[in-house]
């Protein structure tokens, strides 16, 4: 049995991060076996501290001595701290200011997380700005180095499920968002293109703590007995912990020309089966509006767990976990992640 990941549930912030940031063995032997530091470019969102986290966890584990840089604007500067308590070290970098980039710290191992997306509507330019030309700042500082690069599934158009979304399909993204991110993708691809940067790209759809995402929202609107929209009826989510971990072995596979990931659970969740769950376990019925849509963003990522193993985590206890969080009062980052728009519009 996996009891290892049969918590019946986290007591406390700080073992939920314990529980999500710890590294497999394999993650072990692939970071410690990379020469080199490593940084992590826009550490201060809802992934980058367990992300430098499970890296510091494994180079320890793999008995390496390296610097891990955290690098953000620390908008919220409570995510210094955060970043320091796990050993890595932060420096505070506007990415969009390329003087400032070049002073940043060598290191062969680029994890690159920033962008840009709530807010496109008002300012449209800005996120293409954001999305674009930041990782062109990275890609002309750090030409030498391994890179990860995060993007999103919303880079595909709709699809509908059964027929999820492969990295060799053609991009078909929806508004300035899902547009500009694919304009951050061709710009690593163009460098690992031209420069022999060798880069990956993690095509990321709906990571879940039991802080924010998916599950999270649909929670959130049972429990205030809001409808819950079905149109976007069909979802992949995956545990955060296994996101993260899969994007770091991704190390593994980046190459000039760059290579795709695509990062999220093997399930394609109905949004009404999920939401009927957690009314169950919430004790609150929920209260659905419209009927689903016959595509969604959806993604197959078959070649991630052909190469990497299945999530750690299953979706069903993602569900039992962040109901049982929620119910003892954990605290949510009041971050939706608006899964339900369709539009491009955010
Ligand atoms: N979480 C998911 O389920 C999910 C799904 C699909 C794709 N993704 C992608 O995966 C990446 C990581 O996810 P996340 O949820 O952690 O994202 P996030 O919460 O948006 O965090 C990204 C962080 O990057 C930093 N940043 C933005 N612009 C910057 C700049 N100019 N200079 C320095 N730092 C900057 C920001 O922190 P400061 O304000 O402190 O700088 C921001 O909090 C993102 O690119 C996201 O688009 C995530």
């Amino acid at each position: 049995m996996r009891s290892n990941i049969l918590e019946k549930h986290f007591f406390s912030e700080a073992a939920l991060d314990r529980r999500i940031s710890r590294p497999s063995e394999q993650l072990v032997e692939l970071v410690s076996g990379l020469n080199g530091d490593f940084a992590i470019l826009g550490i201060a969102g809802k992934m980058g501290v367990n992300l430098g986290a499970m890296l510091v966890q494994a180079l320890k584990k793999g008995g390496v001595r390296k610097t891990v840089y955290g690098i953000s604007r620390f908008s919220d500067p409570a995510m210094i701290k955060a970043v320091e308590s796990w050993g890595v070290k932060p420096i505070k970098c506007d990415l969009f200011d390329f003087e400032s980039v070049e002073k940043l710290p060598d290191a062969n191992n680029v994890i690159f997380m920033a962008g840009r997306k709530f807010g496109t509507d008002t300012d449209p330019e800005l996120t293409w700005a954001l999305n674009t030309i930041v990782p062109s700042n990275i890609c002309r500082r750090y030409s030498e180095s391994r890179i990860v690069a995060f993007s999103t599934g919303c880079v595909y158009g709709f699809t509908r499920p059964g027929f999820e979304s492969k990295e060799s399909d053609t991009p078909a993204p929806v508004g300035d968002y899902a547009q500009s991110a694919l304009g951050r993708e061709r710009i690593f691809a163009h460098y690992a293109k031209t420069a022999g940067t060798k880069v990956s790209l993690i095509r990321l759809n709906y990571a879940n703590d039991l802080r924010y995402g998916v599950i999270r929202d649909l929670i959130e609107k049972i429990n205030k007995g809001e409808t819950v929209d079905l149109e976007n009826g069909y979802v992949n989510l995956i545990w955060q912990g296994d996101a993260i971990r899969y994007s770091l072995l991704a190390f593994n596979i980046v190459s000039s020309p760059a290579s795709i990931l695509n990062v999220t659970g093997p399930e394609t969740v109905s949004v009404r089966c999920l939401a009927e769950k957690l009314g169950q376990l919430l004790g609150k019925k929920p209260v659905f509006a419209g009927t689903e849509a016959t595509a969604a963003y959806l993604s197959n990522a078959g070649k991630s767990f052909s190469m990497f193993g299945y999530p750690e985590v299953p979706v069903e206890t993602i569900i039992e976990w962040s109901a049982k969080w929620a119910m003892s009062g954990g605290r949510s980052l009041n971050k939706p992640t608006h899964f339900q728009t369709r539009n491009g519009s955010f």
